[in-house]
């Protein structure tokens, strides 16, 4: 016969089974009842410490190679190879026109890339501009066209997420960028930069894939939003004033839905 191994749950066992000591054994129910709680306490308290370490990795994974992603895009394709390419920014000028743009005006275009847009401002007139972007290489490209005038804008070579910081503007401007933000820290993120940057009586104009526009951009899934739905994200310190939906045409002919919206800031 094999010996008893007399292990703590063997004896945990037997003292369960005989109808001796029920003092102690009430006791040592208890304890371990409050023994299972603190665990589950303990657990419940770290877990969503581990859920946001998890985040933060996959974050700072998604930064990495969002990086990546945006210098290959710009490596690898001309200004007309790529669906968002508008030769006059036209939407977006009239919206900083109903903002009431001046010569004066601060504008900073997040995710600008290679747009024209800096280039029309500039020509209005304004010298106060910015322009970021996570890829190097579309600003560069940017630089390249606009030669002199590039010493105008202020560049700032940043996810705009991360940590970057420049002096109060009057106007925020992003064209598909905001949509990227699938994961509800970055949106955070971009949020809290959003209300660092712009000062309190500032335009934010931000023009996303509509409801009806494609799902994914650059081989990127995309959020897609109604205005409504983007002054949802934005929260109460800023009230929709317009929105325009707007049909763009890419280089070869598809047809995407957009909005634009522009935000008043209110607080
Ligand atoms: C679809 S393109 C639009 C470019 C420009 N706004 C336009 O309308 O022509 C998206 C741009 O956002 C930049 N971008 C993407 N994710 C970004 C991020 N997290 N932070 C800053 N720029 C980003 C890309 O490098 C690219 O230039």
């Amino acid at each position: 016969m094999r010996p008893s191994r007399n292990t703590f749950w063997d004896r945990w066992r037997r003292f369960g089974a005989t109808d001796e000591c029920p003092r102690v054994r009430s006791a040592a129910v208890t304890a371990t009842v409050g023994l299972l709680g603190w665990v589950e306490i303990r657990v419940r308290r770290y877990l969503p410490v581990a859920g946001q370490l998890a985040i933060r990795l996959y974050s700072t994974i998604a930064f990495m190679d969002r990086h990546e992603h945006w210098e290959r895009v710009f490596a690898t394709k001309g200004e007309r190879d790529v669906s968002w390419f508008e030769t006059v920014p036209e939407v977006s000028l009239r919206l900083m026109e109903a903002a009431g743009l001046t010569s004066e005006t601060c504008v900073l275009d997040v995710g600008g890339g290679n747009s024209r847009l800096v280039d029309y401002l500039a020509a209005r007139g304004l010298d106060c501009l910015a322009v970021l972007d996570i890829s190097e290489a579309a600003l560069r490209q940017a630089q390249g066209r606009l030669g002199a005038t590039a010493r105008i804008p202020t560049w700032i070579a940043s996810d705009v997420t991360g940590d970057w910081s420049l002096k109060p503007m009057d106007i925020w401007h992003d064209r598909a960028v905001f949509h990227f933000l699938i994961d509800p820290g970055d949106r955070a993120r971009y949020l809290i930069r959003l209300r660092d940057v712009l000062k309190r009586d500032g335009t934010a104009i931000i023009a996303t894939f509509a409801p009806d526009g494609p799902e994914t951009c650059t081989g990127l899934p995309v959020a897609r939003y109604s205005p409504e739905s983007l002054a949802r994200e934005l929260g109460e310190t800023f009230a929709l004033v317009e929105s325009v939906p707007s049909v763009h045409v890419t280089p070869w002919g598809a047809r995407q839905s957009f909005q634009y919206s522009r935000f008043a800031r209110v607080h």
